[in-house]
């Protein structure tokens, strides 16, 4: 008996907690997310975010034989839980104001702490995670989003995502700023859709010297994870 009720409460505080995953985070609902209704690659999903994150890091680009820089080559980012920003004006701008303070940085480091304890400063935002590249079995690169250190997943072991992706539109905000990308969950219990949007900065120069070494360019863009399965 004593059993059996303290089994229900457990399911009853899991089902109670389970749209948001961190204690500190809030509930964002389906419709926040406004893409540009002109295109077919990045479609709103219909049910609400589990997660909405800020990423504050780098976009890396090696120097081709024809002197431009080709696509990324990865990138590295620390991922912030903006969730609770949701009602506030800061929410739709966290991603300008975040680089502001970024670009500031003597370093390319964004796990750095001085950066997290200035986001959590003026916003209160706290770590959920790191976004960065691993090889696939096919020998490319396959983002990943990894929450397995840090936040209320902390220690759970499925708490990341592998992703490809499906989607992709030049960001709306201009040239300057990294692409607009639809994401698909390959392996992970974390989700099984991920969006880049509201980008800023990241992308290379037009050109560079054919031998000269990889670049680290800074940007920051929101990242919304969809369909988690934790
Ligand atoms: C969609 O609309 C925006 C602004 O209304 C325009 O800048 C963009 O070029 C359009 N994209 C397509 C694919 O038609
Ligand atoms: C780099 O330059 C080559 C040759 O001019 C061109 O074909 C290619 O599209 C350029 N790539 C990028 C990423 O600009
Ligand atoms: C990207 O560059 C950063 C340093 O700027 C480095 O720490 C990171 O390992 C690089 N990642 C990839 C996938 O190239």
């Amino acid at each position: 008996m004593l059993v059996l009720s303290f089994l229900s409460f457990l399911l009853a505080t899991q089902a109670f907690s389970a749209p948001s995953h961190n204690k500190h985070s809030c509930q964002v609902p389906a419709s926040a997310l406004h893409l540009p209704q002109n295109q077919s690659q990045l479609i709103s999903p219909s049910l609400p975010p589990n997660y909405v994150a800020l990423g504050v890091g780098v976009q890396n680009y090696t120097c081709s034989a024809s002197g431009n820089y080709t696509s990324s080559i990865g990138a590295v980012a620390e991922l912030f839980d903006i969730s609770c920003l949701y009602k506030s004006s800061e929410f739709s701008k966290i991603q300008d104001d975040a680089f502001k303070i970024w670009s500031q940085c003597p370093n390319n480091n964004p796990s750095e702490s001085t950066l997290i304890s200035r986001l959590h400063h003026n916003w209160g935002l706290d770590v959920l995670g790191q976004h960065y590249f691993i090889v696939n079995p096919a020998g490319g690169l396959s983002p990943k989003f990894d929450f397995t250190s840090s936040g209320s997943t902390a220690g759970n072991v499925n708490a990341f995502v592998v992703t490809a992706k499906v989607g992709d539109i030049p960001a709306p905000t201009g040239h300057q700023d990294v692409d607009w990308l639809r994401l698909n969950g390959v392996s992970g219990k974390l989700a099984s859709q991920v969006f880049r949007v509201f980008t800023k900065a990241g992308q290379p120069p037009a050109s560079c010297s054919p031998g000269s070494p990889p670049i680290s360019v800074k940007y920051t863009a929101q990242y919304w994870f969809y369909g988690s399965s934790l």
